[in-house]
């Protein structure tokens, strides 16, 4: 009898956490690698969300609280729903986990069987096909082409609509490739899912903070309010508040849906650090001006990669609304011979020769589910993307 379960040898280990760990292992034997993998801003948790963690030590709030989260941070994001999103929802309707993963991977415990099918577009954030299926689902692809800014059209999500269809994930600005729905693009999704009582959805607003231009971010249950009893509308303050490591992930939608995930939550890991939760009230409560300011320098280095990357020939390179990645196609550059050789006959091989020969550390396309392409993480300081997009242009220049 094997001792690991069947389930976990459906599901991959996350490939983003795989470069970052090969990035740092070049590093740490004095390869000069610039990691340009890690999904996380390079900019500080603001002073008053540390201040507020501080306070709530000092106070001993340090004890284990409400599983889904304290009264006070449910009465934050309820606030923000209806500051930010125009939503209306009451703390019954809100739950809190560790991070947005987790309350992700809760909704879809608490809702999957077997045979039970979710729409993912792709590319897709890497957790959502393996997520999906450590609950027991089933993954449905519906792919976004570069040609159309990496996002899916009305049709192509209708037709991946069955009788077994549960969920539509839906996420943007996406990560990997930044893009950003209008309001007007998202209407047309949502008109589908009204003619489809039976499919729920999943939004993931991760990014909903981190847009750029003239995007305005808009979220399912705002733009269709027809669709607010069957949306899950997700969130955290790990992207827009520099909060990864914090833990804290949010979730509001049907009262029965948001107890389920709860009932997961209290037989895992019970209540999500309770300092962590008293500096996300605060992160959600207090001035939200750094938010403005962080944009403007995420901006600058879209423009900045976006930019170098367009002179590449053979590189397409759509201009994100919103996140903090680019995402490369590279169809010009596949049957190419690398200066030290290597065939690039995938994204794959194409991220490895990058990494081996010029010390360049980005994720292949492969996966998050469309290729050939690559994902760029831009949070990180200038200077040093410009020095990583001049290695990838001249290694660019070198395929023959
Ligand atoms: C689209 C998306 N959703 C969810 C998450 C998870 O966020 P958290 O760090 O809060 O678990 C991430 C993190 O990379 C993400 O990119």
């Amino acid at each position: 009898m094997p001792f690991l379960s069947d389930t976990l040898s459906r599901v991959k280990p996350s490939p983003t956490i795989a470069v970052s760990n090969l990035a740092a292992e070049l590093k740490a034997q004095g390869k000069d690698v610039i990691g340009l993998g890690a999904g996380e801003p390079d900019f500080d948790t603001p002073q008053n969300i540390k201040d507020a963690a501080i306070a709530a030590i000092v106070a001993g709030k340090t004890k284990y609280t409400a599983v889904d989260g304290i009264p006070e941070l449910k009465k934050a994001i309820c606030a923000k729903f209806k500051r930010d999103n125009d939503l209306d929802y009451t703390p019954a309707q809100v739950t809190v986990g560790t991070g947005g993963k987790q309350i992700l991977y809760n909704a879809l415990m608490a809702t999957l069987n077997p045979g039970d099918e979710v729409i993912i577009p792709a590319p897709y954030w890497v957790s959502y096909p393996d997520m999906v299926l450590l609950a027991g689902g089933t993954p449905v692809f519906v792919e976004g082409p570069s040609q159309n800014g990496y996002k899916i059209t009305p049709e192509d999500l209708e037709a991946a609509i069955t009788p077994k269809t549960k969920w539509f994930i839906f996420n943007s600005p996406s990560n990997p490739t930044g893009a950003g729905y209008t309001a007007a693009e998202l209407k047309g999704l949502t008109d589908v899912l009204m003619r489809h009582p039976h499919v729920w959805v999943m939004t993931d607003d991760m990014y909903e903070h981190l847009v750029y231009d003239d995007y305005e971010f808009a979220t399912p249950a705002q733009v269709e309010p027809g669709l607010y009893d069957r949306t899950l509308t997700c969130n955290g303050v790990s992207k827009a508040y520099a909060m990864t490591g914090w833990r804290i992930g949010y979730a509001a939608g049907p009262v029965e849906i948001i107890k389920a995930m709860g009932k997961v939550q209290s037989q895992s890991t019970s209540n999500p650090c309770s300092v962590s939760q008293w500096a996300a009230v605060e992160a959600l409560n207090g001035l939200q001006d750094y938010i403005a300011t962080n944009n403007e320098m995420f901006k600058r280095r879209r423009d900045l990669v976006v930019s170098m990357l367009s002179e590449i020939e053979g590189m397409e390179c759509p201009v994100p609304e919103g996140a903090f990645y680019v995402y490369p196609s590279i169809a010009g550059l596949i049957g190419k011979m690398s200066e030290a050789g290597t065939l690039i006959d995938t994204d794959e091989t194409f991220a490895k020769a990058l990494l081996e020969e010029t010390g360049v550390a980005v994720v292949f396309g492969g996966a998050f589910g469309l290729s050939p392409a690559f994902r760029i993480s831009y949070a990180t300081a200038d200077e040093t993307l410009r020095e990583a997009c001049t290695r990838i242009q001249r290694f660019c220049a070198a395929l023959r």
